[in-house]
């Protein structure tokens, strides 16, 4: 597939007069005897018999019908049929873009079947349809032609044996801006030619934020449809509406698209989890061998993340627009209109599939947004809009192809050399693995741990085949995902015994992508812990990075906090979902020779299983800590926005507590039950840090607290934990407490409302509070760790 994607121009809207009287303004209602009144445009009776220079007979024919349509069905109740070649000759004021649509509706009448109908429909030299058979049910077509003679003459031809027909036309003076102008284009090697000499027509005109817009409330009566039912995949996006959002100040032209189109948007919902990388695509059907320019309609109308607006659009697989930026495009006026023009060309597939997609770009939180699109067909070498005259692909690029073909066989037969060697070397060793941990062709998930356990490869877990995990998915279908974030999908899978897990599957096919997936599984397969996420195995066939986890039945701690319908967790319960992730990441920190660092510590990667017990997951960039003589790792930033330790983003040296930190927020997250940002808040309260911070050093827990948790009674256990969430916090590394500190304080917190629930019960009037022991947890926590390394722990536990 070939897809050359010109930018024909980009403008902010310019001012201009909002009355508009076209100077041309044709509105008949073909084969009414009299007037017919829509909304508020008057159709006028059909009784132009001086505009048609030759019918062999005028035919008005009538039905009762009354079609469901999107313009008045009162337009498409009558028709005037054309026997024979046909024109309509308009006088024109204005030498200029006019819009023609023509309404079809092909009911039966009495004596005409109207869809046995069959012709051809010229404007001028452009050919707008070409045998034409009008499908059920109404049908408008909008064209815009440029018209350069005094008259518009429109002709219609019936085809041999059969006749023509029309039941409602409008014939309207075009205000400039709405016609994409002839600047020359950019990005391309060949500019394209003006658009000015040639006839468009509006194939799709769309409406995104799942809203309609109808034609009574566009100025130019045109009809938006929603994008709902053209969204590929529908989890991924959220609607957003805030027409009073729309700022008119710099200058808009509601002729370019009516305020409520620029006030709703459909975004790209990557809110609960700041690390996404996520496309949103829509999907249209279009003709083959023609040229179209895409319209996009931006307009940022608030309700997203903070920080710049920058994203990617994608036609079909390429680039149309790449690290757009709203607000420079708009000079910071939020909520100004924007638009910009595409030209692409396509060649051999029916879909047009328009995307977006966060960018790559430093410090942009992926989002992404799209008011309106439309997509408009432009008439072809030929004077020809109809996809008859498709013109087959284009041949006169061949001669400059030639050079590269040269250029190109030559570095290609060198790549494949280079590629062959290294596939035959990746065989030799696949071979050889195979045989090793699976024999055979075995399309079964083998759930036998002795499978793998006696094979020469037992640091890297189970390797499964893939066949046997797209089955166990369903082939990845969308209905069984369960979550999704910056590294891909996850889906549930099931086998035929009802045995259940999460599959995760990588997206990316960068090297860091392939790093994470061998990093994720080496971590995994090291150490096994109550409050670890376990792995059940992998497949990287095919290039596939999955990676196969238990089954957390409840998802993630986040989608209890916030955000969703799933009943809030009492205090009680999330003390001990805290204290099972500080044992997850204390164990983390302690458990091996070496510490490991999570780095990803959030509240999207704390599982709950069905007892609601929490498992730490998602080790993708986890890191070995530093030697026993050294105090960092140096290394490159990564972790989610919002929970990344400020200290380690300075001075890029990673420590156990870069997790302290991020558990801290994680703290904040569960007392305060909301997300680390929020930009729908007030201003002062969009950091969740920055506001809780300021509260909690003022002694105000209550100015914070979840308004779901107001109700518990025992307020010390809630103190506690408020202050041990402001000690990780701590700017200086030095002063946030390790993670056993950490666990300790929370299991204080625990026993305290523990004390305070048992005495309530007994109704004991004396209040007594007894010192929490430090319990490192059970031994039930720790499956696999050798009794030494427990006894060692045990030993500092009553040192420190
Ligand atoms: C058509 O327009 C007329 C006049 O504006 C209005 O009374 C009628 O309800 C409209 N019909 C539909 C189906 O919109
Ligand atoms: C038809 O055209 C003639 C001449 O242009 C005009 O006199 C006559 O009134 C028109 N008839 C109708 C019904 O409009
Ligand atoms: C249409 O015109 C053709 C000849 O031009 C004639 O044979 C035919 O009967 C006409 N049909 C109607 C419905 O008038
Ligand atoms: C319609 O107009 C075109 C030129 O605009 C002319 O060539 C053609 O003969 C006309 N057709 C009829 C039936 O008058
Ligand atoms: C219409 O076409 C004429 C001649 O092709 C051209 O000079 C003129 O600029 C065009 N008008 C617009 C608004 O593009
Ligand atoms: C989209 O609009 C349809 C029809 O108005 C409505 O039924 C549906 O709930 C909307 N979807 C969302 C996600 O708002
Ligand atoms: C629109 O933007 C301008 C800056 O260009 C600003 O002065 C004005 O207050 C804004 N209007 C609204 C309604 O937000
Ligand atoms: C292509 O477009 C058609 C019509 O819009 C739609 O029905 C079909 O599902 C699309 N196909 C793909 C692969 O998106
Ligand atoms: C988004 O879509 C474009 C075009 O199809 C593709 O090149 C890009 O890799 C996609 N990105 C993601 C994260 O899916």
């Amino acid at each position: 597939m070939k897809i050359h994607t010109f930018l024909l121009f980009i403008s902010i809207l310019k001012c201009t007069c909002q009355e508009f009287d076209p100077p041309d303004n044709y509105l008949i209602d073909c084969g009414s005897t009299e007037n017919t009144r829509v909304d508020d445009r008057l159709f006028l009776a059909d009784n132009l018999n001086s505009s048609i220079l030759s019918t062999p007979e005028i035919i008005f024919v009538k039905t009762s019908d009354s079609p469901s349509s999107i313009y008045n069905s009162s337009l498409y109740k009558t028709a005037r049929i054309l026997n024979g070649s046909s024109n309509y000759s308009f006088p024109m004021k204005q030498r200029d873009w006019h819009l023609i649509r023509l309404h079809f509706f092909s009911f039966v009448s009495e004596t005409f079947d109207l869809s046995s109908a069959k012709f051809s429909v010229s404007a001028q030299k452009f050919i707008l349809l070409k045998s034409f058979r009008p499908p059920h049910g109404p049908v408008v077509k909008e064209y815009s032609v440029n018209v350069t003679t005094d008259n518009l003459v429109l002709t219609f031809t019936p085809s041999p044996g059969s006749f023509a027909f029309l039941n409602a036309l409008e014939i309207i003076s075009l205000p400039g801006q709405v016609i994409p102008d002839g600047t020359p284009a950019v990005n391309s090697q060949q500019p394209y030619t003006s658009v000015e000499t040639q006839a468009l027509e509006t194939v799709w005109r769309v409406n995104m934020g799942n809203e309609t817009v109808f034609p009574r409330n566009d100025k130019l009566s045109r009809y938006w449809l929603s994008d709902r039912e053209r969204l590929i995949n529908s989890n991924l996006v959220e609607f957003v509406s805030n027409v009073q959002a729309v700022n008119e100040t710099r200058g808009y032209s509601e002729f370019i698209a009516p305020r409520s189109v620029y006030g709703t948007a459909t975004k790209l919902h990557s809110q609960p989890d700041p690390n996404t990388i996520i496309n949103v695509t829509w999907s249209f059907g279009v003709d083959t061998g023609f040229d179209y320019v895409i319209r996009f309609h931006f307009c940022d109308i608030g309700n997203r993340s903070p920080g710049p607006l920058i994203f990617n659009v994608f036609l079909n697989s390429g680039v149309a627009l790449r690290d757009l930026d709203l607000s420079s495009k708009t000079s910071n006026v939020l909520g100004a209109p924007y638009y910009v023009d595409v030209i692409t060309r396509i060649n051999d597939i029916h879909n047009l599939s328009v995307s977006i997609g966060s960018s790559s770009v430093k410090n942009a939180y992926p989002d992404g947004i799209l008011n309106g699109l439309e997509i408009i067909k432009i008439s072809n070498s030929k004077g020809s809009l109809d996809p008859a005259d498709a013109e087959a692909q284009t041949t006169k690029r061949a001669s400059k192809t030639k050079v590269w073909l040269i250029v190109g066989l030559a570095i290609g037969s060198l790549l494949i050399f280079i590629v062959l060697a290294f596939l035959l070397v990746v065989m030799i060793r696949r071979r050889r693995r195979d045989n090793a941990v699976h024999s055979g062709e075995d399309h079964s998930i083998i759930m036998n741990r002795e499978s793998s356990e006696n094979s020469k490869y037992p640091q890297i877990g189970y390797r499964f085949p893939l066949m046997a995990v797209q089955e166990a998915t369903d082939n990845f279908s969308e209905n069984l995902l369960i979550g999704i974030g910056g590294f891909g999908k996850v889906y549930e899978g099931s086998l035929k015994d009802n045995t259940t897990f999460a599959v995760k599957r990588g997206i990316c096919q960068s090297q860091q992508g392939h790093k994470d997936f061998r990093n994720e599984i080496e971590m995994l397969s090291q150490f096994r812990h109550r409050h670890l996420v376990s792995l059940i195995g992998y497949c990287d066939e095919k290039d596939e990075m999955i990676i196969i986890y238990e089954y957390m039945e409840n998802g993630t701690l986040r989608d209890h906090l916030y955000g969703t319908n799933l009943p809030k967790l009492n205090w009680k319960q999330r003390l001990e979902i805290c204290i099972g992730s500080a044992r997850g990441i204390h164990y983390l920190h302690t458990g091996s020779a070496k510490a490991i660092i999570h780095r990803d510590v959030k509240s999207a990667n704390i599982l709950l299983d069905e007892n609601m017990m929490a498992k730490v997951g998602d080790f993708g960039i986890s890191k070995t800590g530093p030697e026993i003589d050294q105090t960092h790792v140096s290394t490159a930033v990564k972790g989610s926005f919002g929970y990344l330790d400020p200290e380690y983003l300075a001075t890029r040296k990673l420590t156990e507590k870069s997790d302290v930190y991020s558990f801290g927020v994680v703290m904040l997250e569960v007392i305060c039950g909301r997300p680390v940002i929020d930009p729908s808040l007030p201003r002062e309260m969009v950091n969740l840090i920055e506001w809780a911070l300021k509260w909690l050093s003022r002694g105000r827990l209550d100015k914070i607290l979840d308004p779901h948790l107001v109700d518990e009674i025992e307020q010390e256990s809630m103190q506690k934990f408020g202050e041990t969430a402001e000690k990780c916090l701590a700017e200086q590394v030095g002063d946030r407490p390790s993670m056993g500190d950490v666990l300790w304080n929370l299991e204080n917190a625990l026993q305290i409302l523990e004390n305070h629930q048992r005495l309530k019960e007994r109704n004991e009037v004396e209040q007594s509070v007894s010192i929490a022991q430090y319990s490192m947890g059970s031994l039930g926590d720790l499956e696999n760790v050798p009794m030494s390394k427990v006894f060692s722990k045990m030993v500092k536990a009553e040192i420190s």
